[in-house]
C-alpha cells in the first residue's frame, strides 16, 4: 500500500479517460478527494496504448494538489493489462499512488498484479509502494470478495462496480448503478452489504461505482444515500457536477459532527470521573444510553469530519 493515500479520504472518486489531456487538465481541480486516470472502459480500444503516455505526462506535469491519484488499468482478461502497468509504473512520478485493477475475480488477479508492481519498484528504485484499488464487477469477483480483499498488503479500498456486474449477473437493466423503481427494495443490497463486509474485515476503504444519469443530480443524492448509510467511504463520479453532491453526501452534517464531540466528552467525562466505585461504563445523555460502541460510532464521524476540514461549533 502506499503510505501516503492508504488512510486519506475517498468521498468523490473522479472517473477521468486517460485518452484525453483536455479533461485530465480539468480533473486535477476539481475538489475530488481522489482521482482516477481511466486506461479501461472510458478509453476506445485503438486509443489505449497512446492513452498510457498521456497519463504518464498527466501525472508527471499536472499539479493533483492532495487528491489520492489512481490508474485505473486493464482487466487480466485483455491484452493490455501487464503492458499498462510496466508503461505507467516506470515512467510514473511517486506522485502516483495507486493503481485500480477492474474485473477482479480471484486472490490470484491481485497478487499477479502485487507481483508485477514488486518487481518494478526494484528495477525502477521507487521510494513508496503502489497500491492497489481494486473493483467487484462480476459475479465471480462477488463470490470470492472475501479472499479478494484479503490478498495483498497493497490494497486500500474496494469497490462495487454495477454497471458491469449488471452486466455479469444478466439484470435486464439497460442503465447501471441507478434506481429500479419497479424493485421492491434495493435490487444491490446484498452486494453492497456483501463487499462492505468483506472489505472491512480487511481495514479497506469501502466505494462505490458509478451513477449513470449525469444529469440527475437529486436522484445521485437519493441513491448516494443508500450506500452512505450502510457504511460506504465514498463514491465515483463520472462529471465534475456529481463531485460537489458526492462530497457532501459521505461528509458528516455539521449536527451529527457536533453531536459526536458532546458523545465523547460525556463518554468521557462517566469513565474517568469520580471515585474508586463510581466510574460508569454506560451513561446517559439525554434520553439515551451511552457506551463503549457509542463511543467507537462517535469516532467515524469525527475522523471523517476532521478529513472533510470541519471543525466543532463552539458553545
Ligand atoms: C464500473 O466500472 C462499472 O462497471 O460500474
Ligand atoms: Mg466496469
Amino acid at each position: 500500500m502506499s503510505e501516503r493515500s492508504r488512510n486519506l479520504p475517498r468521498r468523490a472518486c473522479l472517473s477521468v479517460p486517460g485518452s484525453s489531456p483536455k479533461m485530465m487538465a480539468k480533473a486535477a481541480g476539481l475538489g475530488a478527494d481522489m482521482v482516477f486516470l481511466d486506461l479501461e472502459d472510458a478509453v476506445a480500444p485503438l486509443e489505449k496504448e497512446a492513452a498510457r503516455g498521456q497519463v504518464v505526462e498527466a501525472i508527471n506535469t499536472l499539479d493533483w494538489g492532495e487528491a489520492v491519484l489512481c490508474v485505473r488499468v486493464n482487466a487480466w482478461d485483455t491484452e493490455w493489462t501487464y503492458r499498462d502497468v510496466i508503461d505507467v509504473v516506470e515512467n510514473a512520478s511517486e506522485r502516483l499512488d495507486e493503481l485500480m485493477l477492474p474485473k477482479a475475480q480471484s486472490a490470484a488477479d491481485v497478487q499477479a498484479l502485487d507481483m508485477l508492481l514488486t518487481q518494478i519498484e526494484k528495477v525502477t528504485g521507487r521510494k513508496s509502494s503502489v497500491g492497489i484499488e481494486a473493483q467487484i464487477e462480476t459475479a465471480r469477483g462477488l463470490i470470492n470478495v472475501e479472499e479478494i480483499c484479503a490478498a495483498s498488503s497493497r490494497l486500500e479500498t474496494i469497490i462495487f462496480g454495477p454497471a458491469d456486474f449488471a452486466a455479469s449477473t444478466e439484470m435486464p437493466v439497460l442503465t447501471g448503478g441507478v434506481q429500479i423503481p419497479e424493485y421492491p427494495g434495493d435490487h444491490f443490497h446484498y452486494v453492497f452489504s456483501k463487499i462492505l463486509m468483506a472489505g472491512r474485515a480487511n481495514g479497506l476503504q469501502v466505494i462505490d461505482g458509478p451513477f449513470l444519469k449525469i444529469k440527475e443530480g437529486e436522484a445521485l443524492r437519493d441513491y448516494a444515500m443508500r450506500t452512505r448509510l450502510l457504511g460506504y467511504d465514498g463514491k465515483w463520479a463520472l462529471h465534475p457536477d456529481q463531485v460537489a453532491i458526492i462530497n457532501e453526501v459521505f461528509t458528516p452534517t455539521q449536527e451529527q459532527y457536533d453531536r459526536a464531540f458532546d458523545i465523547l466528552d460525556a463518554y468521557e467525562k462517566a469513565t474517568t470521573e469520580g471515585a474508586a466505585g463510581e466510574r460508569k461504563g454506560a451513561v446517559m445523555f439525554g434520553d439515551e444510553m451511552i457506551d463503549e460502541a457509542s463511543r467507537k460510532m462517535a469516532l467515524k464521524f469525527v475522523s471523517r469530519g476532521q478529513r472533510a476540514g470541519m471543525s466543532r461549533s463552539s458553545g
